[in-house]
């Protein structure tokens, strides 16, 4: 069996140059491994807990599928697909919500984090904290549980996640597994070799620090001029420089060979400038990116494509998605009536080897209590009136299965055969199906 590998990307910002090597670059190649079946999804639900601004999530959606396509994302390969296409990951959500102690989210620390700044402000410790924030960690555990992912990459922020979701799908094996694994157990994938990208002030690229160098947006001109910001030390032109401490090296290598690395250390020590250091450090970046840059720009420029691409990866999610919810559903209890024993069937099926007619009981949508009968093959042959509570159907059905009970409780009116017990219509159904109806009565009959 193939591992599978899933991984979900927030849609709230542009990505930048430490998003493609710290996540997008190691992403795509990881994909491309043998006996991997990677699942890459946008979180759009997700991006909603942290962003109220429609359009900024849209362009978000549009850039982040963009960016991840042109920098040769296979969707033929990978499973790619936005999180709000396959309606089931909320269905599951709420599952999970109902088998998650609430003591166990009060632990999280995206949520503890803010009510520890609200505490420190002396506001009231809610404050600004949404349920979407408080229930982030149940839904990344749907996402994840959905698809029964074996390996999940995340940074390190994204741990505690994994663990929390590790401890709700063992819950929820424990409560309605019967013995058998419903969920896999996820493990995290934390890479330490992955490229973590200073940003210009050399603190770790962001953007809630503004330190980042753009990926796309802009074209090369943006990403050229913010290159020209990184901050280095003060020291000229053919003065020898400290490779290993400047952060601009630290950029560089995440785009060159060891080889061109190793040259471009020896050169900084050698006293290139850094106005010089930064040129090649642009064309390092120009040598990857730039040809990704045009297929970025196909892609903006054509939304359908994007959409087509996003559809089909929906599609293929929900081949898997939506079988696993119906047997979720089974297992918690929201069943179909139709698999629920009645009264008399047993007895029935086992005179006829599973080809029993059988009652069938459900509650109506308006809350009445009514009940269906079904012949052996399956078909519906009639349908009750409504009752007011179960046990009154349960009694008609009882009268109905009485050896005779067509001929003693049906009434002919017009063309239909009426069932009347009491008085009370029981059920019609076309006088031509009465002979249908009698011998699945008989059938049954103890
Ligand atoms: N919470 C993740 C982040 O901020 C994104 C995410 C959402 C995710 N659902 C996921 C990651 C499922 C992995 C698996 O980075």
């Amino acid at each position: 069996m193939n591992t599978r590998v899933l991984t979900g990307i927030t849609t709230t910002g542009t990505p930048h140059l430490g998003n493609y090597a710290g996540a997008i670059r190691p992403s795509i190649q990881a994909s491309t491994l043998p006996d991997v079946d990677a699942f890459y999804f946008m979180a759009d639900y997700h991006a909603l807990i942290k962003c109220e601004d429609p359009a900024r999530i849209a362009r978000s959606r549009l850039e982040i599928a963009a960016t991840w396509l042109a920098a040769g994302l296979d969707p033929d390969r990978v499973t790619f697909y936005r999180q709000s296409d396959i309606p089931e990951i909320p269905e599951l959500c709420w599952m999970l919500c109902c088998v998650t102690a609430k003591g166990l989210m009060n632990r999280a620390h995206a949520y503890k984090a803010a009510v520890d700044q609200n505490v420190a402000r002396n506001a009231d410790e809610d404050e600004g904290v949404t349920m979407g924030l408080f229930s982030y960690p149940v839904l990344m555990a749907a996402d994840i549980l959905m698809f029964n992912a074996n390996k999940v990459p995340v940074g390190r922020d994204q741990i505690q996640h994994l663990e929390m979701a590790r401890d709700i799908a063992q819950r929820f094996n424990h409560l309605y597994g019967q013995g058998e694994e419903l969920f896999v157990l996820p493990e995290v994938q934390v890479d330490d070799d992955v490229a973590t990208l200073p940003g210009l002030d050399g603190r770790k690229m962001s953007k809630s620090y503004d330190n980042t160098i753009p990926l796309f947006e802009g074209g090369s001109a943006a990403m050229r001029n913010a290159v020209m910001r990184i901050v280095t030390d003060s020291r000229g032109p053919g003065e020898p420089k400290d490779a290993e401490s400047s952060h601009l090296y630290t950029i560089y290598r995440a785009f060159a060979s060891a080889e061109q690395a190793a040259k471009f250390k020896q050169a900084l020590e050698e006293g290139l400038a850094w106005g010089e250091a930064k040129k090649q450090l642009c064309d390092r970046i120009e040598a990857e990116i730039g040809p990704m840059r045009d297929r970025y720009a196909e892609f903006m420029a054509r939304p359908d494509r994007i959409e087509d691409i996003l559809q089909a990866g929906a599609e293929k999610a929900r081949r898997l998605a939506v079988p696993f919810m119906e047997r979720l559903r089974e297992a918690v209890g929201l069943r179909r009536h139709v698999s629920v024993p009645v009264a008399g069937s047993e007895q029935a099926a086992g005179k006829s080897k599973g080809k029993a007619a059988r009652f069938v009981s459900f509650r109506d949508a308006d809350g009445s209590f009514r009940f269906r009968l079904i012949s052996g093959e399956g078909t519906e042959l009639l349908l009750s009136e409504p009752f007011s509570d179960p046990k009154a159907a349960g009694v008609a059905i009882k009268a109905l299965q009485q050896a005779g009970a067509l001929q003693e409780l049906g009434h002919q009116e017009g063309d239909l055969l009426v069932i009347r017990l009491d008085g009370q219509k029981v059920a019609a159904f076309p006088a031509e199906v009465a002979a249908d109806v009698r011998t699945a009565l008989e059938s049954m009959a103890g």
